[in-house]
């Protein structure tokens, strides 16, 4: 009972057995929050469940659920590969109660699932609760009958868990295990705790506040559970290994890279694998919910993590693009999980071998400039900022591609000058549109387009989604409103209607915003992006 596989499958049924509904993962793009990056974490579908604003046909539930933490708020990439447990994708099983149960059963049913189903020790085990939540204490005291130094008060941030700057939120009760004295660290709040020895496994929040704005915080009309257990970490301490790439399904995916190389990992190289199959993960499941490699937004990201295994796949010798070469071993993995991952397999592959074709094209070139221009840098140096730049714009090196590339050397990137750079491509393409002649009702387009950044396209996977309204124009000017009965533009952050591009007519539909407002789209137009 101890692959990767079984112990999603042993969490969701002790919750299922405990009238919990199995739900499925949502998609990695939010689609009830336009405000996100990615799905972070295993209450973001359900955050409009905990605030009263949506409402489902059960009060309990159980996930697993595919996250992502590359951009945004909760930002894994350049630790990945480097450390034990960094990873840009993970699964985050967890359990909810809507209302219903709350910190008493929480805390029962964690108990009895690591103890009893999970077999984990009970003097290994110690939790924090947030310094004031005294109730929290006397339940792990009562149920877990812990003494009070295995309850550790923290009087941070860690210990209340918020999903953004705004959403519900609240204290949080952390579950810890010590690995041994074998490994450097110690217990939470203890000037050794970024040591691995004590490992959190698994984070029970007390959802009882919503954060409005900044300042306002406000009791939710029925407090709520949301835990979170990271699957990958659970897998680590059933298996009794140190490292998430030692569990079974990245070894199997490093197997399988190291069998389409020809050659497996050694000292030198295990970190370029583990960069590998992490972002095959990532980069598979982005693509398997609709998001396609681009220069702005989710897909940028997305690109940013695919080049970056691909330069790895560079430095372990790969003579042709590789990554799709890995999609099916990923799909064997957690394809009975992931139906979607099966559905997308083709356009994965197409879509990694794609994008590796092209980089490919300038890989090497832009290596050899980095190795050049870097070879006479000594640890602590920074690397020229236009040269990243030209790198960037040039040769499609991402800016955290550089940085990665420099940071076993020890050698940062001059971001200023970078920064310098970028700014004078922009006043040079600014300087272009002014004299391309565009009609004086278009130019518009131009400055609100650099504020606000171009809107992303969800339509591939979705029909309906939410966004934000960045911007209102009426007859070639910004304006603050547009009244019932008027006519204008609506600039949105995201958008699932297709803009009249190649062809084909822009999508008409309707947006419906709070308040019973409602706005009749009969064209949707791509401008400057
Ligand atoms: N939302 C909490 C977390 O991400 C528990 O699920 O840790």
């Amino acid at each position: 009972m101890s692959g990767v596989n079984e112990i999603r499958s042993t969490f969701l049924n002790f919750f299922a057995e405990n009238d919990h509904e199995i739900v499925s993962s949502s998609p990695l793009v939010p689609r009830n929050d336009p405000t996100l990056m990615f799905t972070n974490a295993g209450m973001v579908q359900f955050k409009n469940v905990f605030t009263g604003v949506e409402k489902r046909p059960y009060q309990r539930a159980t996930t697993s659920q595919k996250c992502v933490r590359a951009g945004g708020k909760h930002n894994d990439l350049d630790n990945v590969g480097y450390t034990a447990r960094h990873l840009t994708f993970f699964e985050m099983l967890g359990n909810f109660s809507f209302g219903d149960y709350f910190k008493e059963r929480a805390i029962e049913l964690a108990w009895t699932l690591i103890t009893r189903d999970f077999g984990l020790k009970k003097d290994k085990l110690l939790v924090t609760v947030y310094h004031t939540d005294d109730d929290a204490a006397a339940l792990w005291k009562k149920i877990a009958g812990f003494s009070d130094d295995r309850i550790i008060r923290i009087p941070t941030s860690d210990n209340f868990w918020a999903m953004g700057d705004t959403g519900p939120c609240g204290p949080c009760s952390e579950i810890f295990i010590d690995r041994g004295e074998h490994i450097w660290g110690g217990p939470p709040g203890s000037p050794e705790e970024d040591g691995d020895r004590f490992l959190e496994f698994w984070n029970l929040v007390f959802m009882q506040f919503e954060q409005v704005t900044k300042e306002d915080r406000q009791p939710l009309p029925r407090p709520s559970i949301d835990t979170g257990m990271g699957l990958e970490r659970m897998a680590c301490i059933m298996q009794g290994v140190d490292s998430v790439f030692e569990t079974d399904l990245f070894r199997n995916l490093i197997d399988a890279t190291a069998s389409a190389l020809g050659s497996g990992p050694q000292e030198q190289t295990v970190a370029s694998f583990r960069v590998i199959a992490d972002h095959l993960r990532s980069s598979a499941f982005l693509v398997a919910d609709g998001v396609l490699p681009s220069n702005e937004g989710r897909g940028y990201v997305l690109r940013r993590i695919m080049r970056r295994a691909m330069r790895h796949a560079q430095l372990l010798g790969a003579k042709e693009p590789l990554m799709h070469r890995l999609v099916w071993a990923l799909v064997r993995e957690m394809g009975q999980a992931y139906p979607e991952l099966v559905r997308a397999e083709r356009l994965i592959e197409e879509t990694l071998r794609l994008e590796e074709s092209r980089f490919r094209k300038t890989l090497a070139r832009g290596l050899a400039i980095l190795d050049e221009k870097s070879a006479s840098l000594k640890k602590g140096d920074m690397f020229d900022g236009d040269v990243a730049f030209t790198l960037y714009d040039t040769y499609g090196f991402p800016l955290d591609l550089t940085q990665d590339a420099l940071k076993s050397r020890g050698i940062g990137v001059d971001q200023a000058s970078f920064s310098d750079a970028m700014e004078r491509q922009r006043e040079k393409a600014r300087a272009s549109w002014a004299g391309s002649g565009e009609a004086a009702s278009e130019a518009i387009w131009f400055p609100l387009r650099e504020r606000l950044g171009a809107t992303e396209f969800l339509g591939y996977e979705t029909e309906s989604a939410e966004g934000v309204v960045a911007a209102l124009v009426k007859d070639g000017k910004e304006v603050d409103s547009l009244k019932a009965g008027e006519q204008g533009a609506i600039v949105l952050n995201q958008t699932p209607f297709y803009g009249e591009s190649g062809g084909q007519v822009g999508d008409t539909g309707v947006l419906l915003g709070e308040g019973g407002v409602k706005f009749r789209v009969t064209d949707t137009q791509k401008k400057v992006g």
